[in-house]
């Protein structure tokens, strides 16, 4: 652990969880483990599973879109007296004090917490931020999860390291300069290199290197921004002829990491010049380059970007056993059905996003624009497609999604630019605002997230309040800081 360099409280709280996890297996107890549905959530139980596996422990896991209250009280009602919550569960600090009076909780997150006051005793929070560590950008859920599975045995579970990248890449912590990650998340890079588990390289950058045809791989990258070209699959492939790369090699499709390096360099430049002709910045064009973590161990699963789009794709398509099935090492019936998952969950969240561009979808107010899931969209996919809609500039407002859902209510994604974000808009503080404001429960209508991404879930008959009240409140917060 002294690799890592964590300070001694962080040490602490780790270990204290370890030996409370030691004293469960000891007890012969049942283990209750609950993780969220995305992708370092699922990465973080696969971590959790092949440690308590390991040792032998008696555990069951299930997987959850958000902790909210039905949720809980389900678990509640099982009675069992060990609780792990994984990438979730300190938003949820008090409801779960009041369901869990007896129960011994360990919660391993890494989202901004509720700060209380009183911390209930029987439950042990370790959650970055409270040890100073900022958990939005340098350690994900997995991170948390790998660190406790280090400690409990460095040798055998060295080799979930990994996976410790590959959640943080889920939410979008490679953010450093060209897409390296920061803080903690590369010291835990820098163990895997030591180890020779990860080799870092510097290539384009794209979130599909291997699983995907080129212009496919480029339409959908965002960051940057490829003006003509990002969601928009014809342009692409147009641009692809113009500059001289075949898409085929015989009867097969080519991919980014079929390319000779002289292709990537032609690529490259011409990319820079189309970002530079329409006015974008040396920063952006920079950002094409990027820093990629390749997995030493895999074949064809090597790059951590590429595993982290599967295990979303598992998780929103509610499958998130066949993740962590893929995450425990399957590469075999699972991790077909995996790859079949991610290509259903693109085509549904493609051809959604189409569907979008067509007049009269999106509805506006001066600082909104919001659009409505049709019955076959589940609400696990609202928010990516919010959050691909602003990042390809289908919206270029405060973008609202509503999905719904089976219980008469409307589960909503809230997405911005990062311009907005810098005239002082929250969206985390807006939806929390808002369930406030318009009088509801806040334990059932659970709000919050990030500043440039939040969520939260209302009564269906609430939505046109919904907009109004969000519309007043991003007014004030931009003119605030003026
Ligand atoms: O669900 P969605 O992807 O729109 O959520 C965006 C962000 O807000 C995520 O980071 C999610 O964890 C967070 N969120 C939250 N509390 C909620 C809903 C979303 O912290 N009730
Ligand atoms: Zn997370």
């Amino acid at each position: 652990m002294n690799q890592l360099d964590l300070n001694s409280d962080f040490h602490n709280a780790l270990t204290a969880a370890a030996e409370i996890l030691k004293s469960w297996i000891n007890a012969g107890e049942i283990i209750r483990v609950s993780s969220h549905i995305d992708a370092d959530g699922v990465a973080a139980a696969g971590i959790l599973s092949s440690a308590l596996a390991r040792m032998k422990a008696n555990f069951h896991l299930s997987i959850f879109p958000q902790l909210e209250s039905p949720y809980i009280e389900e678990l509640a009602k099982e009675k069992r007296k060990c609780y792990i919550f994984s990438d979730f569960g300190s938003g949820a600090l008090e409801i779960l004090a009041k369901l869990f009076p007896e129960e011994t909780i360990i919660i391993l997150d890494h989202h901004e917490p509720l700060y209380l006051d009183e911390k209930p005793s029987n439950i042990l929070e370790v959650n970055s931020h409270l040890f100073g560590i900022d958990g939005s950008n340098e350690i994900s859920g997995a991170g948390v999860c790998f660190l406790l599975a280090y400690i409990l045995d460095p040798l055998k579970n060295l080799d979930l390291l990994p996976l410790a990248l590959v959640g943080a890449v889920g939410d979008t912590q490679d953010k450093a300069k060209q897409h390296s990650f920061k803080g903690l998340n590369a010291k835990i890079a820098e163990l895997g290199v030591e180890h020779s588990l990860i080799k870092i390289e510097k290539d384009l950058y794209f979130q599909y290197r291997e699983m995907k045809p080129i212009p496919q791989a480029l339409m959908e990258t965002t960051e940057p921004f490829l003006p003509e070209l990002t969601g928009n699959k014809e342009a692409c492939e147009r641009f692809l002829a113009n500059i001289g790369i075949p898409l085929y090699a015989g009867e097969n499709w080519r991919t980014i990491s079929d390319l000779s390096i002289d292709e990537k360099r032609i690529l490259t430049s011409q990319l820079t010049q189309l970002i530079l002709s329409h006015n974008g910045t040396s920063k952006q064009a920079n950002s094409l380059i990027s820093t990629n973590y390749l997995l030493t161990n895999e074949t064809s699963l090597k790059d951590i970007r590429e595993f982290s789009q599967l295990l979303n794709a598992c998780g929103r398509t509610r499958n998130p056993g066949i993740g962590v099935a893929v995450c425990m090492g399957d590469r075999d019936i699972q991790y077909k059905h995996a790859q079949n998952l991610l290509i259903d969950y693109n085509s549904k969240i493609n051809s959604f996003l189409d569907s979008l561009k067509h007049p009269g979808q999106m509805q506006e107010t001066d600082y909104v624009q919001y659009f409505y899931g049709d019955e076959e969209l589940d609400e696990t996919m609202i928010g990516t497609i919010t959050t691909i809609a602003t990042k390809t500039k289908i919206a270029n407002k405060v973008l609202i999604g509503f999905a719904k859902s089976e219980d008469d209510t409307y589960k909503i994604s809230a997405r911005t630019q990062d311009s907005f974000v810098k005239k002082g808009l929250h969206l985390g503080k807006a939806m929390r605002e808002i369930i406030s404001q318009l009088g509801l429960d806040p334990s059932k209508f659970l709000a919050g997230g990030h500043d440039a991404a939040a969520g939260t879930r209302i009564p269906r008959s609430y939505d046109k309040l919904f907009i109004e009240t969000l519309n007043k409140i991003v007014e004030e917060q931009l003119t605030k800081k003026e």
